[in-house]
């Protein structure tokens, strides 16, 4: 078996090298090639626990190949996986250009049967758009060519790719032919062995899975954080009630814990791309477009606590922030509730001082200089009045009393992630905040 992946971020690395992992003969194909000489030398482009060695392994094994050009990957590949970026358009829905692009080279050079398959997150009806322009080219060409199209959306989440790719819950593949069932199946087979399932459907179906999936978990993330407002205003304790309903096998204990928002590339970016969807079909999900106004909200939350303990009064104050990224193990600084805080903290006149254990140089190249940057946690808390807890870091979780005591001028913490406890931190010295429980001040 022969794939190509075209499209060497983060989603087609790990789908690549993974493959590359059952012993299929894999090449990944980016166009940058900067990125492409680098993976050639084994320096991977993101952070993502296991990957390096999942690469070096796989290369030297000579199952794992890179190359700028798609023509070359094309030979002899049974299945191609399109795997570029698909960055929302100005109002929110997806730019399909990379995708229609990647399906256009290929009908320029396809010269034996072959799946094309979609592993973008792109909205319904792409696959067969990408069915269209790769058909257009061929027809231009003047040959007959039978191929087929296929759907098969990722469910990995950053910092736990690799594990996700090769233990999924389920693999969702959206075909229109016995053939590209055949083939997937074959693929994909090693990676069920732990007896979950691979669920065929039509292709708009699996298209909408994706879409419908990360959005049913931003609506549960969204629904806790207004719970957690809540709370706050009854008095009542967001840890308790998660665990209440989380009991429930109906509601379930996962993506029920409140925070500082949700961030990253795929929520934000998918359920406005469904909303638009919907839209466009004449449709209001009134239920996901609330969905996005608590997040948005939800974002500025630290900064409205921390302002408010300073009686809104932030000038002059020097504030430290933990954590960067939009979670932890990860450097993606996308829709990062950090960017939301840091500008509001600026604009009311703090000044700000950043500390993340892997993200600072992201945050170098895009937030530039407006923030000091720390050599580490406790270097950031330097002369702070406050410290604002973002990002919920392994490192994080112990604090050094004494030592956070010593350093800060003010003795204020607020945890956008509720993992500190408010008793301790009394005992400690601290006036602390958090998210849908009682602060101890
Ligand atoms: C997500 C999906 O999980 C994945 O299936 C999809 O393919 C891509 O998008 P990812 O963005 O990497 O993956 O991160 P995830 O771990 O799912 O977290 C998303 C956001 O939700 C983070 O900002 C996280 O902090 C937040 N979150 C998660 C909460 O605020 N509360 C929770 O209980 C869970």
């Amino acid at each position: 078996m022969k794939i190509s992946v075209v499209g060497s971020g983060y989603v087609g690395l790990v789908t690549g090298t993974c493959f590359a992992e059952t012993g299929v003969t894999v090449t990944c194909v980016d166009i940058d090639q900067k990125k492409i000489a680098n993976l050639k030398k084994g320096i991977i482009p993101i952070y993502e626990p296991g990957l390096d060695d999942l690469v070096k392994r796989n290369v030297e094994k000579g199952r794992l190949f890179f190359t700028t050009s798609l023509k070359d990957s094309l030979v002899d590949a049974d299945v191609l996986f399109i795997a570029v970026g698909t960055p929302p358009d100005e109002d929110g829905s997806a730019d399909l250009k990379y995708v229609l692009g990647v399906a256009k080279e290929v009908g320029m050079y396809l010269d034996h049967y072959m799946v094309v398959v979609t592993k973008s997150t792109v909205p319904v009806g792409t696959s067969h758009k990408v069915k269209k322009a790769l058909q257009d080219e061929l027809n231009k060409r003047g040959i007959i060519q039978q191929f087929d199209v296929a759907s098969n959306p990722e469910f990995l989440k950053e910092g736990n790719a690799i594990e996700d790719f090769l233990k999924p819950d389920r693999i969702v593949c959206g075909v229109e032919s016995e053939e590209a069932k055949i083939m997937l199946e074959k693929l994909y087979k090693p990676f069920v062995l732990n007896g979950h399932p691979i669920l065929f459907m039509d292709i708009p179906s699996s298209e909408l899975t994706k879409y419908a999936a990360n959005a049913m978990l931003a609506t549960k993330i969204s629904f806790m954080n207004d719970i957690a407002s809540l709370c706050e205003l009854v008095g009542a304790d967001v840890n308790w009630v998660r665990k209440g309903i989380g009991s429930d096998s109906r509601i379930g204990n996962k993506f029920i814990y409140p925070g500082a928002g949700y961030g990253g590339s795929c929520f934000p970016k998918d359920v406005k791309a469904i909303i638009r969807t919907s839209d466009e079909y004449g449709h209001s999900l009134k239920i996901l477009k609330s969905v996005e106004e608590v997040n948005d909200k939800q974002k500025e939350v630290l900064f409205h606590k921390i302002n408010k303990h300073f009686n809104g009064n932030l000038k002059g104050k020097k504030i430290a922030i933990w954590g960067l990224s939009f979670k932890p193990n990860t450097d993606d600084m996308r829709e990062a509730p950090a960017l939301v805080i840091i500008k509001m903290l600026l604009e009311a006149g703090a000044t700000v001082r950043v500390y993340d254990p892997v993200a600072m140089q992201e945050s170098v190249h895009r937030i530039g200089n407006i923030v000091e940057y720390a050599t580490d946690a406790y270097d950031a808390t330097i002369d702070a009045d406050a410290l604002l807890l973002v990002t919920e870091w392994s490192e994080f979780r112990m604090l050094n009393f004494p030592m956070l005591k010593k350093l800060m001028r003010g003795h204020v913490i607020v945890d956008g992630r509720n993992i500190y406890e408010p008793e301790e931190m009394k005992s400690n010295g601290f006036v602390y905040y958090c998210i849908g429980r009682k602060p101890n001040a």
